[in-house]
């Protein structure tokens, strides 16, 4: 069987670009990457937006995501904005932050693939209810908005793989190697939205004091923000010492695992050619204990 994924989104990899920015140059270089590249469309006015999706069109011909954390998106925009994405065939639209039956089935009657973005079980559920295409699994690592929850990679991904097995679900953040990807992929995902690890990178091109604190992170360097949506920020102490200032900036706990500025293609192939490194690794591994199970026993 096909990578679920990689059919639904029309894509290469399922690596799916977070809402990290609303630049089309940026989501385009991953599309043609080969990932699902994605424009940040909740902050821009409609005109704006409407101007980053032409312009993405003609940078790239591949299929491309518009994200929307619904609570964070002005309310007098969101209707133009749901109708230009019908309207201009935004081949997926990513909702986040809010309820998924506002808009899932609007988009979908247009046109549009939809996937939500969630943080538990719980809405997990309500998504599928909504009869969403894809849900992203936010867990409490990741730089994104995970709410009040703190629901960790290793147990939000099984669970609503059991759950609800006829849904793809694609693992957002807290990965930005291909031991994390084989990981995600092992737990039951059939993808991975990335966000920290592409901010990270050259051609996104993130200011300096962005650059300078995921590559100083360590496992303790951030925490939940405060607020309605609760991402993940540096910690004000951490930022102190790097910068000399208190600056709070959106961030996952895996920049504890960035050392360098990469090339978006290098990251993908790290990820892709990491991600198969890692499972052949692990399945000598296993095979080599199940043989010598098997030793014992026999
Ligand atoms: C600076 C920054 C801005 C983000 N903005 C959005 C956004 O507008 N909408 C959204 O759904 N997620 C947003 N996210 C979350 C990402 O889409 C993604 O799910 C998350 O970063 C994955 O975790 P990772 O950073 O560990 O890779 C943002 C994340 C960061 C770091």
């Amino acid at each position: 069987m096909g990578n679920r994924v990689c059919e639904l989104f029309g894509v290469r990899y399922p690596i799916v670009m977070g809402g990290i920015s609303q630049l089309p140059e940026l989501a385009a270089v991953v599309s043609d990457a080969g990932g699902l590249g994605c424009i940040a469309g909740a902050t821009a006015p409609p005109k704006l937006l409407h101007e980053r999706i032409r312009r993405y069109k003609e940078l790239s011909d591949r299929p491309f995501a518009v994200n929307f954390p619904i609570v964070l998106t002005p309310e007098k925009d969101i209707e133009p904005k749901m109708q230009m994405m019908i309207d201009e065939q935004v081949p997926v639209v990513i909702t986040s932050a809010g309820n998924p039956k506002l808009w899932t089935k609007f988009l979908q009657d247009g046109g549009c693939k939809v996937a939500h973005v969630l943080p538990t079980l719980y809405h997990a559920k309500k998504a599928v209810e909504a009869g969403v295409d894809a849900i992203i699994a936010e867990p409490a690592e990741s730089g994104g908005y995970r709410g009040e929850h703190e629901v960790s990679m290793m147990v939000l991904i099984p669970a609503i793989r059991r759950a609800f097995p006829d849904v793809p679900v694609v693992a957002a953040g807290a990965v930005a190697d291909g031991a994390g990807f084989a990981a995600v992929m092992a737990l039951g995902a059939e993808g991975l939205q990335v966000g920290t690890r592409f901010i990270a990178t050259v051609e996104a091109n993130a200011p300096d004091h962005v650059q300078k604190l995921i590559l100083a992170a360590n496992d303790i360097s951030t925490m939940s923000a405060e607020g309605r949506v609760k991402p993940r920020i540096s910690k004000p102490d951490f930022a102190m010492e790097v910068l000399g200032e208190r600056k709070q900036t959106q961030m996952g706990q895996v920049a504890a695992l960035i050392d360098s500025i990469d090339p978006i293609a290098d990251v993908m192939r790290e990820l892709i050619e990491g991600g198969l490194a890692t499972a052949r690794r692990v399945h000598e591994e296993l095979e080599e204990l199940a043989g010598a199970e098997e030793a014992i026993a026999g």
